[in-house]
């Protein structure tokens, strides 16, 4: 080659890799832009409108007030409706059905300068008027699809009756029984709470919010709200970062992947911030690391709250906070409208904060279709033809049988024979209750709709089969009565099985309904005994929100069924389950501690340096009471049993980005025909940091024929496991991985397998 054929040569290259590198930087630019459009669809049509608004006007956007009946706080605005006139209201929560929303979009619409629709919001937490299991319940299924569908039943009925917005799901990964929103959550799991969660936002907000039967969801409590401190709600949180980015936020990033369109903050403080002003939470965090572009709401009053949480010297303080936070919308407290035009003024903040958040809230109004019809949800026909129709009814009941767990069942005195049993006592505060099925925040469910134990019963048995029904006691903490007990007793005695339905009310768990006692409230424990003395085999059926210890009842009575609050169908449901039309197939979402002083307790807790052996008296433990727990995570057991055998691995090493194969036999060793879920679990044996004991990595749920054995496999990626070091690095280092596979997460076979 010579000189000027080299020279040509360069220049021909240079030329090339200049024409291309334009080339690129232009298709980035249009890739960059469509990608911007995507994320920010509507931006011309919010401009324009914007370039219309007052600063007032826009502040109004920011404001979020209840519209009537609210279960969470203390300040009612009397004055709602004016304000809507005014201008000065972007959205109202708990106001639902068509004629409400109807008149209210009338005043924003018609009333306003600029006619800007409202957005109704609403706790359509498991089910709007169909109401489904309680969430911890729903978890119980372990079959995230069938919860999305529960969930696109909540939104089609919401989205009928006028409300576009639901402020669910609920992440927060709660490892405490005593906190009474646990039954809110998908339990202790940070795994469980992921896969829930994403499907619940599946469920909600559909391939198109502008779809009629889709609404916006929201993730929620943005963050770590269930490691209130004594399990009390509203408690003070300190946990490190580390616990923040492995234990919490992976729920939150697998909904915001998912598509949901809210964030909620949540009441409590992380780091000594409350997270309604925390900027490294959501400027950080929220909106740096995960990208979110979608609006933020606080909790009820929450930005007040940062007063007496003793970061903010008043309103405006608190709203400074809450508004550097990038925290969009202000629940009930006012406090936007009367602190920001004042802020401005001083320069504290500045207009464009507030232009970037109203932008955010108007777009969900444009992606909701609001601008072209602000009545389109509200429509009286399809609210009519919506509500309760027969395949959202059938579904219920579906998922309330999925969701139960028998606990025990001794001698298999379940499932009943219709044949053998003649005579029934139906006995208990919650056999004949309509009322607390349920559960916490039931959205527009009317008790008056569901089925009771009792009827299911009666609706499921042959005709000549006498059932006698007697209520035991009340209800209750404290004022309530053991007369009734004799009643019971006389009917227990003359009948063939006793059916005792026993648990928590409705409000003894949710918001605000902390325990220190997760006991049986009240004499039900009293009559449970006296019942089971009389000789007749009793069938407990537990129903509540939370884990309780009910370790009496496991030692003496034969069969514990655990219905959670199953809603709608819930008699039906556990009447099916009970003479053996469905064969319960759920596992626990939560440990069931022995005592609540062993609270919080879950099974993903790390080894300790002396972990507990019930030989040694200087180990981890209580030498008050067992150690173990009552029931662990995963547990439930099924009318027939299943063997587990012949663990394998594809290989004994693996790369850090590389893949394993574990496998395991299952087979159905009992009479009946059986759902089975299989069952996950690593540990990480030596890390530059303590790793917990067990972490559930993946499950299956399987059915088998009586006999019939299946191979279930697991392709478990090293990225399943990585985790942050000692430097907060991500990933994983080298070194053995212990693998479990089971039933429940105690019982369970193990191998393992090194990572390079
Ligand atoms: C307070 C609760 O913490 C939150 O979960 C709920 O969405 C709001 N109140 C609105 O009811």
């Amino acid at each position: 080659m010579n000189r000027f054929t080299y020279l040509y040569l360069l220049l021909a290259v240079f030329f090339i890799h200049a024409c291309s590198t334009t080339n690129t930087t232009e298709q980035d630019d249009q890739d960059r832009e469509v990608a911007e459009q995507d994320q920010r669809p509507y931006q011309e049509e919010i401009d324009s409108l914007m370039a219309e608004m007052t600063l007032e006007e826009k502040i109004g956007q920011l404001n979020l007030l209840s519209s009537g009946f609210t279960e969470t706080g203390p300040t009612l605005q009397d004055d709602y409706q004016d304000m809507i006139a005014d201008g000065n209201m972007g959205g109202i929560f708990n106001g639902f059905t068509v004629e409400h929303t109807r008149d209210l979009q009338r005043i924003a619409v018609e009333e306003t300068r600029l006619g800007i629709p409202l957005i109704f919001g609403f706790d359509v937490i498991h089910g709007y008027q169909t109401i489904f299991p309680v969430p911890i319940g729903e978890t119980a299924t372990w079959e995230p699809d069938l919860i999305k569908e529960a969930s696109q039943v909540a939104a089609e009925e919401a989205a009928a009756a006028g409300v576009h917005w639901t402020f669910a799901p609920m992440l927060d990964v709660s490892p405490d029984p005593r906190w009474g929103r646990i039954v809110e959550s998908a339990g202790e799991d940070p795994l469980l709470n992921e896969i829930f969660g994403e499907a619940r936002v599946k469920g909600f907000e559909g391939d198109d919010l502008k779809d009629l039967n889709t609404i916006l969801s929201t993730a929620k409590h943005y963050i770590a709200y269930s490691e209130a401190e004594g399990g009390r709600d509203y408690n003070t949180v300190d946990i490190s970062e580390r616990m923040l980015r492995e234990i919490h936020l992976p729920p939150f990033r697998a909904a915001l992947d998912a598509g949901a369109g809210t964030v909620m903050t949540a009441f409590n403080e992380y780091d000594g911030v409350p997270a309604t002003g925390n900027q490294f939470l959501f400027n950080d965090i929220l909106r740096g690391e995960l990208g979110f572009e979608g609006f933020v709401v606080t909790d009820y009053t929450a930005i007040p709250e940062m007063i007496e949480h003793g970061v903010a010297a008043d309103e405006a303080d608190a709203a400074e906070l809450a508004m550097n936070a990038n925290v969009d919308m202000d629940m009930q407290s006012i406090n936007y409208v009367e602190e920001l035009p004042g802020l401005i003024e001083e320069g504290k903040i500045s207009e464009d904060q507030v232009d970037q958040a109203v932008e955010r809230i108007l777009r969900k109004k444009f992606k909701l279709g609001l601008f072209e019809d602000p009545y389109r949800y509200s429509d009286y026909d399809r609210e009519e033809e919506t509500i309760m129709r027969d395949d959202f009814l059938e579904l219920a009941l579906d998922i309330s049988k999925r969701s139960i767990v028998l606990m025990k069942n001794e001698d298999q005195t379940l499932p009943l024979s219709r044949e053998e049993v003649n005579d029934i006592a139906v006995i208990g505060p919650l056999a004949d209750n309509q009322y607390d099925l349920l559960g916490s925040w039931s959205a527009a469910g009317e008790y008056e709709d569901n089925i009771t134990l009792l009827e299911g019963i009666r609706n499921n048995v042959e005709d000549n089969t006498n059932i006698t029904y007697a209520e035991g006691t009340e209800l209750e903490f404290e004022d309530y009565t053991t007369d009734g007990i004799e009643e019971a007793v006389e009917i227990a005695e003359d009948a063939d099985v006793a059916v005792v339905a026993v648990g928590e009310g409705r409000h003894m768990s949710g918001e605000a309904a902390s325990r220190v006692s997760l006991d049986l409230p009240g004499a039900q424990e009293e009559l449970l005994e006296a019942v089971h003395e009389t000789g007749t085999p009793v069938v407990m059926v537990l129903m509540s929100g939370r884990p309780m210890t009910i370790n009496w009842a496991e030692e003496n009575v034969p069969a514990i069924m655990n219905t959670w609050f199953l809603g709608t169908k819930a008699g039906e449901a556990i009447a099916q389950v009970m003479f053996g039309d469905y064969n319960p197939a759920g596992k626990l979402p939560v440990t069931y501690p022995r005592h609540t002083g062993m609270s919080p307790y879950y099974y993903n807790h790390k080894n300790t340096g002396r972990p507990m052996d019930p030989d040694e008296r200087y180990t981890s433990k209580y030498i008050d009471e067992e150690n173990s727990p009552l029931y662990p995570f995963g547990f439930g057991l099924s009318y027939t049993t299943f063997g587990y055998d012949n663990i394998q691995l594809g290989s004994d090493e693996i790369s850090k980005d590389g893949t394993v194969e574990v496998s395991v036999e299952v087979t159905n060793t009992g009479d009946y025909t059986g759902e089975e879920v299989v069952q996950l679990y690593t540990r990480k044996m030596v890390a530059s940091v303590t790793r917990p004991v067990k972490e559930l990595r993946d499950f299956e749920k399987i059915e088998l024929d009586p006999g019939e054995t299946r191979t279930v496999t697991f392709d478990l990626d090293a990225e399943q496991l990585y985790y942050y070091d000692k430097d907060m690095e991500y990933g994983i280092e080298p070194g053995e991985v212990r693998v479990f596979v089971g039933t429940n997460s105690e019982e369970v076979l193990e191998d393992s397998f090194t990572v390079r």
